[in-house]
């Protein structure tokens, strides 16, 4: 098995490494090999990624990422935008669990991730830019088919919601309709919403929902505003899913205003390592770490984002110290 490790830049550095060692329990006899991406490699080399990082990348059975600073320059191309494309990830999955009154609730938001408004089809100009939103029948029915079989999987608990705006965008009537007849062939119910009131609502009523599959602006949204119920960006890990790839990340960014302090919160980071073992089918050692990163918390070792005092060295060896002890 051979597992791609890129830090990136800023607290990647630091959340990074208590991940692997999560993965090296588990995994030891994997093949880890790092790849050097990002703007510190632009700075160096004038290039964010070169060609031959994304062989690397490609070679691999799964790839464990930190973070990576875009700067707002034109010239700069984002490596996480070229890595998706280039290796089809097409599947972004958000998981967001936490608990409301005492009792959990465990949402999986799926996002659609190589069209919709980022399929890099821009015209821009002083007095009118346009950005043009592509949805297509071969890329909604491949999202829904994921999003329905993690339904499946997760014991269709409840109806599959479809995050739409199909009342103003007509090309959403395409992707909502995609869906429902993709979940009607593999036997799933769905609940069609509008991504406004849908977002309202998950923060409302989190109890209320299961699996949600959306576009790829409205689901970076949604996932974003849904970190609000966990505790933070330091919380919530990423899946990116390609059909012979998969990419596993935090949600955060590089949070360069707290880089080389070591007071990063780890947990996105070892979720997201959780995330590739559940991936690679290891789904008991994956609970195992999700368990340890809550119980951790719970404990009281908190990194200063959740109200803590603990460094991100601490919080790491305490949930792996856990695990061991399983
Ligand atoms: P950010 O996620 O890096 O930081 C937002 C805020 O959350 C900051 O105050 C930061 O200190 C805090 N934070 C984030 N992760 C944390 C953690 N693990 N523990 C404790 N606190 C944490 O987002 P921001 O500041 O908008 O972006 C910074 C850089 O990261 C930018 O260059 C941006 O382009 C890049 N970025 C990269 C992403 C990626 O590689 N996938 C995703 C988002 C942003
Ligand atoms: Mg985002």
């Amino acid at each position: 098995m051979k597992i791609a490790v890129c830090e990136g830049d800023g607290i990647g550095h630091e959340v990074i490494p208590p991940a692997k060692e999560v993965l090296k329990h588990f995994l030891p006899d994997a093949d880890y090999f790092d790849v050097f991406v990002g703007y510190d490699k632009w700075k160096e080399t004038g290039e964010s990624s070169s060609d031959s990082d994304i062989a690397l990348f490609k070679s691999s059975d799964a790839i464990l990422f930190g973070a990576i600073t875009t700067p707002p320059v034109p010239e700069y191309k984002s490596v996480i935008l070229r890595i998706r494309q280039e290796l089809d990830l097409y599947a972004n999955l958000r998981p967001v669990k936490g608990s409301i009154f005492g009792q959990d609730f465990d949402i999986m938001i799926v996002r659609e991730n190589t069209e919709g408004l980022y399929s890099g089809i821009e015209e821009i100009g002083e007095e009118r830019s346009t950005t043009l939103r592509v949805i297509t029948k071969h890329g909604s029915e491949r999202i829904a088919k994921m999003a329905c079989t993690l339904s499946i999987e997760r014991g269709h608990k409840m109806p599959l919601v479809i995050g739409n705006k199909a009342n103003v965008l007509k090309s959403d009537v395409l992707f909502r309709d995609s869906c429902i007849k993709t979940a009607g062939l593999m036997g799933v119910k769905t609940k069609p919403m509008f991504i406004d009131a849908l977002t309202f609502d998950v923060l409302m009523h989190p109890l209320s929902y299961d699996v949600i599959v959306t576009t790829n602006l409205f689901g970076d949204i949604l996932s974003d505003a849904c970190g609000y119920l966990t505790g933070g960006l330091g919380m919530l890990p990423s899946a990116n899913i390609g059909e012979k790839n998969a990419f596993f990340e935090p949600v955060h960014g590089s949070a360069p205003d707290i880089a080389g302090q070591g007071i990063a919160n780890p947990s996105a980071a070892i979720r997201s390592a959780a995330m590739m073992l559940d991936y690679f089918g290891m789904k008991k050692e994956a609970g195992i770490v999700e368990d340890a990163v809550i119980k951790v918390i719970s404990s009281g070792v908190k990194t200063p984002d959740l109200g803590g005092k603990n460094s991100t060295k601490e919080a790491g060896e305490k949930i792996l110290e856990y695990i061991k002890k399983i």
